[in-house]
């Protein structure tokens, strides 16, 4: 990213978002299918319970019969045994006025409000029982001799609550198997329909790293035309930064030639004594220009600091030649790569723009150095780098450094140069989105030319 570029901050993730929804939705559903599903069985359960013991109070009041004594007692026993069984949560009591009760075999203790059966109507209640609280069921009914008989049947409440607990538990379960597993057909769902965005995620990267001149790959008709777009305005790009590297190009060349011109007859009206001041600030002005002309034509040489997508460079076949140029250059010079972790690696930049800006430094630490110039290279892999060119020259103060890449700062006139060098290969590293620093070695000068991969 170039200093200018603005980073928008990501905020929230379309997937959280997703998987909020179908979280909600699944719990809502699965909530509702529990409550309402366990609020029938229990009405339905209860329902057919209380229909059944209806069906005993009904058959208790046919088998009764009054003895001689007028004492009640049953022609046979209920059609259901757990009457039979010694607290088996079932009962039943008859009581004749006037007559002790009779009551089920199962009622080995307690005894049953009789109350409860004081109309020729079925009435129910829930009473406490001789093994706790109990649904009471009674029926009065009308000896032949006009006796009043209390039939009272009584079911443990517990046997309602386990047949509906042991329903909603198995329920329970079943719910939440089918909510984990919607909740994971929800995710695989979510993962397949954003592929498409993580594919253009790594287009862009690829891009992004230079392994890519444009954005690859085939779309879903939601994003292909952005894609489509992208592509355009990448093109569009790069057409632009060429017109304009040609245009800057053939302006500082047209000017090229009036200037030599301007430049001459300025020397010769500096030898003339009338004329001399003149002639003197006019050299000094067209010096300035050409000066400006030859940092132009330089800059039109590189991406004229616009940034083009998909270009690569390896820093060591960049390097290697320049290397063997510099050996020419200055001969009684020795210089060396003296580490490098970028190997066959490769960087996200122009090849002719990395070549200019590593020329640039190595020509003035080849000028500079007393013997040696030395070469770091590191490559993270992902993109980013980190290369410094050291020399053992006579470095430069804090002032200088500060200074040092302005157009046309040179601190010593004495040696050939133009002053534009530094200039020139600070705003390549800017077009590169990379940093440039000078610091002080020891001895000598640093030059440190790097990008990290978050930049990139
Ligand atoms: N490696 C170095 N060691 C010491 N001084 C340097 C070094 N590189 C550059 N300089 C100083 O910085 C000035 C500006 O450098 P540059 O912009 O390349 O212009 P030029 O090389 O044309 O003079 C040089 O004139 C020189 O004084
Ligand atoms: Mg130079």
């Amino acid at each position: 990213m170039t200093a200018g570029e603005i980073a928008a901050p990501a905020q929230g993730s379309l997937r959280l978002r997703f998987m909020l929804a179908i979280l909600l939705w699944v719990m809502l559903g699965i909530g509702g299918i529990w409550f309402s599903a366990t609020r029938l069985f229990a009405a339905h359960v209860e329902q057919s319970y209380h229909e059944e013991l209806e069906v005993h109070v009904r058959e208790l009041s046919r088998l009764v019969v009054l003895d001689e004594g007028g004492r009640p007692q049953l022609s046979r026993p209920l059609s259901d045994p757990r009457y039979d069984e010694p607290l088996s949560g079932f009962y039943w009591q008859v009581t004749a006025s006037g007559q002790p009760s009779l009551r089920s075999q199962s009622m080995t203790r307690g005894r049953l409000d009789e109350s409860v059966a004081h109309a020729g109507q079925i009435a129910h209640r829930v009473e406490n029982g001789p093994t706790g609280p109990t649904i009471t069921y009674g029926m009065l009914r009308q000896a032949p001799d006009g006796r009043d008989i209390h039939l009272v049947i009584a079911t443990d409440q517990s046997e309602l609550d386990r047949v509906i607990s042991s329903f909603t538990q198995e329920l329970t379960m079943w719910l939440v198997t089918l909510g984990l597993m919607l909740l994971a057909t929800g995710i695989a769902i979510i993962g397949f329909g954003l592929q498409p965005l993580d594919r253009l995620g790594g287009a862009i990267g690829r891009l992004r790293r230079g392994e890519a001149q444009h954005l690859e790959g085939r779309y879903p008709r939601e994003i292909a035309p952005l894609v489509t777009d992208l592509n355009a305005y990448i093109r569009q790009n790069g057409e632009m930064v060429d017109r304009a590297r040609v245009q800057a190009s053939n302006l500082a060349h047209s000017l090229r030639t009036p200037l030599a011109v301007i430049m001459d007859e300025a020397e010769r009206l500096g030898q003339n004594p009338t004329t001399a001041p003149s002639g003197q600030a006019l050299l000094e002005q067209a010096n300035a220009m050409q000066q400006q002309v030859g940092y132009q034509l330089a800059r039109a040489r590189f991406s004229a600091g616009v940034r083009k997508q998909g270009m690569v460079s390896h820093p060591l076949r960049v390097l290697e030649p320049i290397l063997r140029a510099m050996h020419r250059l200055h001969p009684d010079r020795e210089f060396a790569i003296d580490h490098d972790e970028c190997g066959d690696g490769s960087i996200a930049a122009d090849p002719v723009d990395l070549a200019e800006l590593l020329s640039i430094v190595l020509d003035n630490a080849g000028k500079w150095s007393r013997s040696r110039v030395s070469v770091a290279m590191n490559c993270d892999g992902q993109g980013g780098f980190d290369i410094r060119i050291s020399d053992d020259g006579p470095g430069m103060t804090d002032d200088q450094i500060t200074r040092a890449c302005e157009i046309g700062t040179r601190f010593d006139p004495n040696s050939p140069g133009s002053g534009l060098g530094l200039a020139i290969a600070r705003e390549i590293a800017d077009g590169m989105g990379a940093q440039f620093e000078l610091l002080r070695g020891n001895p000598g000068l640093v030059v440190r030319f790097a990008r990290s991969a978050a930049q990139v």
